[in-house]
């Protein structure tokens, strides 16, 4: 059992989900649903009879490859994966020029919707024009192929111009989410050792416009690999500017030929990398490959999502950030050629019926978001979304967290006009696209469970010795079972920690992707949360070591640890435990607050504790390990759990005395 996992505390899945509250409804796919669906239970059939044949079709089917693959899987190496072996393609010819050449170039690809409603409209035909102009732009500040370029946007157009020329370059991009520190920018950059950054004067955030470059300043000041930082006009704010290193975007991608020829690359060429929380302080650089992970984008968002490009409108409302926003709107919608609707800025800004406003606008008819904003929107009032036309919507999407029954059910409702079907999509940033889902069109849902997974995916439950579960209500962890398109080549020049990250725990046979999860009486697999020392915050994942290493890095802090704490809106809120040096103790509100704004300058906003509690001393077993699991009792207000192995008895004591005083 997880909840035995490890003393040093890492979160133990719970069993007691709650039992769905569903007021008994017919959950099965509606006949005229199904008999448009893309997904079908004929997939399952030809995936289960041939793994490799299933997904050598869905890449021969879905993509335009300029040389044909000779070997499906190349496992020998396990487990380092080669697929579609031998295969050359351009993934910005798949994304965007195949649809013009087909005819489609007229087509909407991204209805733009500015925060401040500013808008922009750009048909396939535009968007080709707009990459080869960028991708000329980069070649003349010397991005050749295999160089990294680090992008660090807002949700604005060129934030997927940027990303699909580098894809046509070969160039791997870093795209760093724009809520991160320079600290944390600068970190990336260095590891991946990129070239180039390509970056906004700001951003809109709330009604307001919130500089960016300042942050790209700093984090390329002093020895940095970087030369060269294309910078992109769209707040108008005053910038600092560096004659020998700052490029403005207008300047040299405006000016630049919109011919560019879309050389192909191997299929194993390296896509981009993706930087992502472990259980240490350093963040993984996940990096994905160009032929499987395309395949995975496309095949998923059709058949998941349902996408029809000649009639969908598709809004997925992640950040580029995020690999939500890398598959589910660059890479999977591109390469199915359909049209989407982008938005900058936050779901208040200007009223908390924004988001309904874009629906009714542009007639969105699939929706992909995160429980933590249906929480949100929850926590608004029914009555928001019911002023606005939503009747156009067919599918919803949920992904990032578990979603929790009431929240299904209020999205299903309130958004779904309890017509549209929900797909509760699990998957990570290493498994680069869609694994546990619901298929819209054949899948009687079950609210709040991930279902089954998809067609060309196999899970198991494993137990603490690696045996697989079946009986309900057991609980134990998720592992993948067999190789797939999508998965992650590695960790940026860490072929070590890749292997020992995932491929050890249950030996090489399985891939751990570290959440616990049981199956219920119907086969449904419910995820329960993470088992490693990984939190998850609104559908972001933090590492409780790299908050800790932030806290203890101010002057105050003897010693920390961080536990994720339930929290109704977000999922889990970051929670810190701090014991302050001596001098520091007597100023405990005035440090509170400076440690939480600290931790958001070393790591960024979304990092931000919301709680921390100073205290004398931390619950250690007897061989040094913090034990989160106490923490997270107190955290959580429960009463706090077994103690027998605490080096120290008393230490639970006096933290839960303390409690009382601190904020
Ligand atoms: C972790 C991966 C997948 C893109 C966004 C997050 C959790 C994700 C679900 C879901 C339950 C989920 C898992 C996973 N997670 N989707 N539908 N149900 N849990 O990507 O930052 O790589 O995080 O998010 O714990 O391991 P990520």
């Amino acid at each position: 059992m997880p909840e035995t996992a490890s003393e040093s505390g890492t979160t133990s899945p719970s069993a007691s989900q709650p039992a769905s509250q569903a007021p008994e409804q017919d959950l099965s796919p509606s006949p005229e649903f199904a008999a448009g669906a893309n997904g079908t239970a004929e997939l399952f059939e030809q995936a289960e009879a041939d793994h490799e044949g299933f997904w050598a079709t869905q890449a021969r089917e879905r993509l335009t490859w300029a040389k044909d693959f000779d070997r499906t899987l190349d496992w020998s190496e396990a487990p380092f994966a080669k697929w579609f072996v031998g295969g050359e393609l351009n993934v910005a010819h798949n994304c965007v020029d195949r649809h013009v050449d087909a005819g489609n170039g007229d087509r909407v690809a991204i209805h733009f919707e500015g925060e401040g409603g500013d808008t922009r409209t750009i048909t396939y035909a535009e968007l080709q024009k707009d990459v080869a102009k960028a991708a000329n732009a980069l070649e003349s500040l010397g991005v050749a192929k295999g160089d990294r370029v680090a992008i660090y946007l807002p949700m604005i157009p060129e934030a997927v111009v940027s990303m699909l020329a580098c894809a046509r370059i070969g160039a791997p991009h870093s795209v760093v989410f724009g809520g991160f520190s320079a600290d944390a920018l600068r970190t990336r950059i260095a590891d991946a050792e990129a070239k180039v950054v390509i970056t906004a004067d700001g951003q809109f955030r709330r009604g307001k416009p919130a500089p960016l470059k300042p942050a790209v300043d700093a984090a390329v000041t002093g020895e940095s690999p970087v030369h060269k930082v294309l910078v992109v006009k769209r707040t108008e704010g005053e910038v600092e500017w560096d004659d020998a290193r700052d490029v403005w975007w207008h300047d040299v991608v405006d000016s630049a030929s919109d011919q560019h020829e879309a050389v192909p690359h191997d299929s194993e060429h390296p896509l981009f990398i993706l930087y992502t929380s472990g259980t240490t302080g350093k963040p993984k650089g996940i990096f994905h490959t160009t032929g499987g992970y395309l395949t995975q984008a496309a095949y998923t968002n059709s058949v998941v999502h349902d996408v029809h490009p000649e009639s969908d409108v598709y809004w997925c409302t992640a950040d580029i950030g995020w690999v939500t926003g890398h598959s589910y709107i660059v890479y999977g919608p591109l390469a199915n050629g359909a049209t989407q609707v982008i938005y900058e800025g936050t779901p208040d800004t200007p009223h908390q019926g924004r988001w309904w406003e874009i629906v009714e606008k542009y007639k969105v008819s699939i929706l992909y978001t995160a429980p933590t904003a249906i929480r949100t929107f929850m926590k608004w009032g029914d009555d928001i979304p019911a002023k606005f036309d939503l009747s156009s919507l067919r599918v919803l999407g949920s992904v990032g967290e578990p979603i929790n029954p009431e929240a299904w059910l209020w999205y299903r409702k309130h958004i779904g006009g309890d017509r549209a079907p929900i797909v509760d999509t699990w998957w990570q940033t290493e498994t680069g696209g869609i694994m546990i889902s619901p298929l819209p069109g054949v899948t009687t849902l079950e609210p709040g469970s991930a279902q089954r997974p998809i067609p060309g995916i196999s899970a198991e439950i494993l137990d603490d010795e690696g045996q697989p579960l079946h009986d309900p209500e057991a609980v134990g962890y998720l592992v993948l079972t067999k190789p797939w398109p999508g998965m992650l080549r590695g960790i940026w020049g860490d072929p070590e920690r890749y292997r020992e990250t995932y491929w050890s725990r249950f030996g090489e046979k399985y891939y751990f992707a570290g959440d616990g999860a049981k199956y219920d009486e119907k086969g449904n697999i419910w995820l329960l949360g993470r088992v490693d020392d990984v939190m998850n915050v609104s559908g972001h994942r933090l590492s409780t070591a790299e908050i800790e290493s932030a806290l203890v890095s101010h002057p105050s802090v003897a010693e920390a640890a961080v536990v994720g704490a339930t929290d109704e809106t977000t999922g889990q809120a970051v929670c810190a435990f701090v014991i302050l040096r001596g001098g520091f103790a007597d100023h405990g509100d005035e440090t509170v607050q400076e440690l939480r704004n600290h931790v958001a300058k070393e790591i960024g906003p979304i990092a931000k504790p919301r709680q921390i509690m100073v205290v004398a001393e931390l619950p250690k077993t007897r061989s040094g390990k913090i034990m989160r699991r106490l923490l997270r009792d107190v955290a959580e207000n429960r009463e706090v759990g077994d103690v027998t192995t605490l080096a120290d008895s008393s230490v639970m004591n006096l933290i839960k005395q303390g409690m009382s005083g601190s904020s």
